[in-house]
């Protein structure tokens, strides 16, 4: 990646500044520990300490994806604080779709909250982190990781994981789709202010709706089976359980992991 070359085009669409590093520990992990301003943009060619939701480890191989975290503050009320994660990977997706033709559109899909999917498989996650959630201008790390080029996952995710070279056979410019990406991010702003369209079009991509599911609860960790109702307009999944008296409860989740029960 030679960022230093085409800085110049991101800050034409907003940015103040891109930090590229050939190596680096997390993008993350940067943002908070330099205390990275807002409209910043983070990249690395090789993340050695990625990490995921529930800090897991992010894998990815060095020089073939993108990992990059963008810093941003949004004046938000703390209810809607969730919709950063459903921008950013609506605004993904679609700065991704549009480079294939639209024949092809149907295989991308988003799992709640916000996971990028193709043909099922998980192509690209997010993980954005509030630093400030008592101050109106709340400032966002957000990172994300996209599988791009990377040809093989190790044994413990190769069953779940996917690239974009794997479903499609072909080789992708990592700076362009961050270009792509980018730009839709801040041409698209003002949807974070409306949190009715924004899930609604989030929830065009989101095929669980009505489905069967295992729902893993984070914060006990337990498992429950449930049908999901909703995906509410604050980024809260509605999951209907049934008793054993045949009882239908609602509830609704702001964090967890859905899975499909085959
Ligand atoms: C997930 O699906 O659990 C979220 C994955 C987020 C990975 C990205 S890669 C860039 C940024 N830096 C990190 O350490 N994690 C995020």
């Amino acid at each position: 990646m030679n960022m230093n070359l085409i800085k110049e085009n991101f800050i034409k669409l907003g940015l103040k500044d891109v930090l590229y590093f050939s190596q680096l520990h997390s993008t993350n992990k940067y943002a908070k520990e330099k205390e990275i301003e807002s409209d910043n943009l983070i990249v690395t060619s090789y993340q050695y300490e990625g990490r995921g939701r529930f800090d897991r480890i992010w894998e990815s191989l060095e020089y073939n994806n993108l990992t990059f975290t963008l810093v941003k503050s949004f004046k938000l009320n703390t209810r809607d604080v969730h919709l950063i994660n459903f921008y950013t990977s609506y605004i993904i997706l679609k700065a991704i779709k549009e480079i294939f033709p639209e024949y092809l559109h149907s295989n991308f899909s988003l799992k709640w909250p916000n996971d990028l999917l193709l043909k099922n498989k998980k192509f690209g996650g997010i993980l954005s982190e509030l630093l400030n959630i008592n101050e109106t201008e709340k400032k966002f790390i957000i990172g994300a990781g996209i599988n791009v080029n990377q040809k093989e996952f190790s044994d413990s995710i190769k069953n779940k994981a996917t690239s974009l070279r794997i479903e499609t056979g072909i080789i992708f410019e990592l700076e362009d789709l961050l270009l792509r990406i980018i730009r839709e991010f801040y041409g698209n702003i003002s949807l974070i202010n409306n949190p009715v369209e924004l899930i609604e079009i989030w929830k065009k991509s989101f095929s669980y709706i009505n489905k069967e599911v295992r729902f893993s609860k984070t914060s006990d960790n337990t498992e429950i089976t449930g049908r999901v109702v909703d995906v509410m307009n604050d980024g809260g999944i509605k999951i209907e359980t049934t008793d054993e008296f045949n009882t239908k409860n609602f509830t609704v989740y702001y964090t967890g992991e859905i899975s499909f029960i085959y």
